[in-house]
């Protein structure tokens, strides 16, 4: 086979086979084609699309490019969740517990965060002592044991996928749908799902920020799980305002243990709830959505998840006693109080822009060097469609610096204030399965 051929091939809008995708996929992995010809090709491919069966190739092979999780000695369905990432988005420290609650093996791998969305692994960190770095064997004996064990990854996951995604991000190839899907996928089969439910994020927060587009992205992830044999389905959730009402490490965790708790903000409790139940229907734990969501409300009302979380952080080192003592986690030294310039009501909220200024307090990283700090953030007071007097607070900013006076900025620019009576937004647009 020759490089070029495979370009002209897709630039002229023809089917490419499996076997060309794979040889591809290894050519580009082994330094044996070029960035120039993979650039051409993800042009061709930006612009032409790909077939459902070529994006489920190149998920494959992506996938099979490098280490494969190995969880077979993991007794049960192994449900994975992944969000295409969002503000002030903490499920994941909330839907391990609930759905390991239920006795479904929760075997997650997660990363740390780049830009202005957290990393789950960051977060988890603000549990002082708590551990990531685990063996294969010491991860699958404490699934087997606890149901739920979280790492940072490890080893050489998708190898193909981290060199093609960056030669995307500087070709200006990334916002290509069937791209996104397969890139997505790939590292959800190598980290060995059974099933997987997906979280796919629409709004100014997100990397989709319209219906048509998230839609479209879902169902290009769904229909690449289905030809893979993986149970997939994709829930299209509101991001255009932060999800809960917290955004910073230790700030989201003491959000969402309360959430474990029963006591969390509407908006993370309904989207948590909503997932997990889908998560329990994948499971095998339940035969359909709504009798997940009554055991999963269950297991939240009557202590099981909380407990569950306190499991899983000591059985990683971590200081469990934070769980029911908050006191304990690290707080900032400076609050600085935003307050409304007028009355009216909060008739939207630029989501990225909020991940913006925290990462600007040192929540988040704008280089994978960047050392965050665990207790600075933003608490909103605030949320679209709510009514706020003048001077009324509507943001605290958590900082270990004195001058916040750029993050203070940022925010205050986020809120749009209206006269008029504005709806809270939908949480939940679409189901797709
Ligand atoms: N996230 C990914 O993992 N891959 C993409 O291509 C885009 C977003």
């Amino acid at each position: 086979m020759r490089m070029v051929d495979i370009i002209a091939k897709k630039r002229d809008g023809r089917e490419l086979s499996d076997d060309e995708i794979r040889w591809f996929v290894n050519g580009y992995s082994n330094e044996e084609i070029p960035d120039y010809q993979a650039s051409a090709f993800a042009m061709a491919l930006y612009f032409q699309g790909m077939t459902q069966k070529e994006a489920a190739s190149l998920t494959f092979a992506m996938a099979e490019s490098g280490d494969q999780l190995d969880l077979s000695e993991i007794e049960g369905t192994k449900v994975d969740k992944h969000s295409t990432g969002g503000v002030g988005d903490k499920t994941t420290l909330i839907l391990g517990p609930l759905v390991a609650a239920l006795g479904i093996p929760v075997a997650k791998m997660s990363g740390r965060g780049l830009g202005h969305t957290g990393g789950t692994i960051d977060k988890l960190e603000s549990f002082k002592g708590f551990r990531t770095e685990l063996k294969q064997d010491e991860f699958i004996k404490l699934v087997n044991e606890n149901k739920i064990a979280l790492a940072g990854q490890s080893g050489n996951l998708t190898p193909a996928d981290k060199k093609l995604y960056a030669l995307r991000d500087v070709t200006a190839t990334v916002d290509s749908i069937p791209l996104i899907a397969s890139s997505v996928m790939s590292k959800k089969i190598a980290a060995g799902a059974d099933a997987i439910v997906l979280d796919v994020k629409m709004g100014s927060g997100a990397f989709m920020e319209n219906l048509e587009d998230a839609k479209a992205l879902a169902q290009a992830m769904v229909k690449i799980g289905h030809s893979l044999n993986r149970k997939t389905m994709a829930v299209i959730s509101n991001m255009d305002q932060p999800l809960g009402r917290h955004v910073g490490n230790a700030l989201e965790v003491k959000e969402a243990i309360e959430t474990l708790k029963g006591q969390g903000p509407d908006d993370l409790h309904e989207l948590s709830v909503e997932l997990a139940a889908h998560m329990a229907a994948a499971g095998g734990k339940a035969s359909n959505e709504k009798e997940g969501r009554k055991l999963i409300e269950e297991v939240i009302s009557n202590g099981k998840a909380i407990e569950k979380m306190k499991l899983f952080i000591e059985k990683q080192g971590g200081d469990a006693t934070a769980v029911d003592n908050p006191d304990l986690f690290c707080t900032a030294a400076f609050k600085k109080e935003i307050k409304a310039p007028k009355p009216g009501y909060v008739q939207s909220m630029h989501a990225a822009q909020i991940g913006r200024a925290a990462m600007v307090l040192g929540a988040g990283r704008a280089t994978k060097d960047d050392i965050i700090d665990h207790a600075v953030g933003i608490e909103l007071h605030k949320k679209i469609g709510d009514e706020v007097k003048k001077d009324e607070l509507i943001a605290t900013l958590h900082s270990n610096q004195p001058d916040t006076e750029q993050a203070e900025e940022m925010v205050k620019n986020a809120f749009s204030l209206v006269k008029a009576k504005t709806e809270k937004p939908l949480l939940i647009y679409e189901t797709i399965y």
